[in-house]
């Protein structure tokens, strides 16, 4: 198996069997993200404590994409402090835009390829910038 289809099985898992898709029974940051090139959301649920991402959900309609990187960016924050996330939120648009190089992102590196299509770029970080506004915003649950 080439590295391609490597990426292309992590990516299909994730459509297939989401992690952490749905609520949480008391998140205290909720937040919505639009991507307005076509209208697609997504709503993340976090339980933040101790500096900490304890737990946290996606929902919403999107491209495989789109609803991969949030599985696979959901998989990897849980139980990281506020800012290893931000810092990994951070590195995963950096990695897709050309100014980073591939560091520790795990499933999330399946991605690369994504990277040649500025418009799929909006559909793999969407998970991501609302991680950002989640922990940077003063947004409640
Ligand atoms: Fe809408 Fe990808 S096409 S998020």
């Amino acid at each position: 198996m080439n590295l391609d289809d490597m990426y292309r099985d992590t990516i299909l898992d994730h459509n297939q069997n989401p992690r952490n898709r749905g609520h949480l029974e008391r998140p205290n940051k909720t937040v919505g993200m639009l991507n307005p090139t076509c209208g697609d959301q997504i709503e993340l649920e976090l339980l933040v404590a101790d500096d900490k991402v304890v737990d946290i959900r996606f929902a919403g309609q999107g491209c495989s994409i789109s609803m991969a990187s949030a599985s696979m960016m959901t998989e990897a924050v849980k139980g990281k402090t506020v800012e290893e996330a931000l810092a990994l939120a951070r590195d995963f648009k950096g990695f897709l835009t050309g100014t980073k190089a591939v560091q520790e992102l795990g499933d999330l590196e399946a991605l690369q390829g994504v990277s040649q299509f500025p418009s799929r770029v909006k559909c793999a970080t969407l998970a991501h910038n609302a991680l950002e506004k989640a922990l940077t915003h003063d947004v409640k649950g």
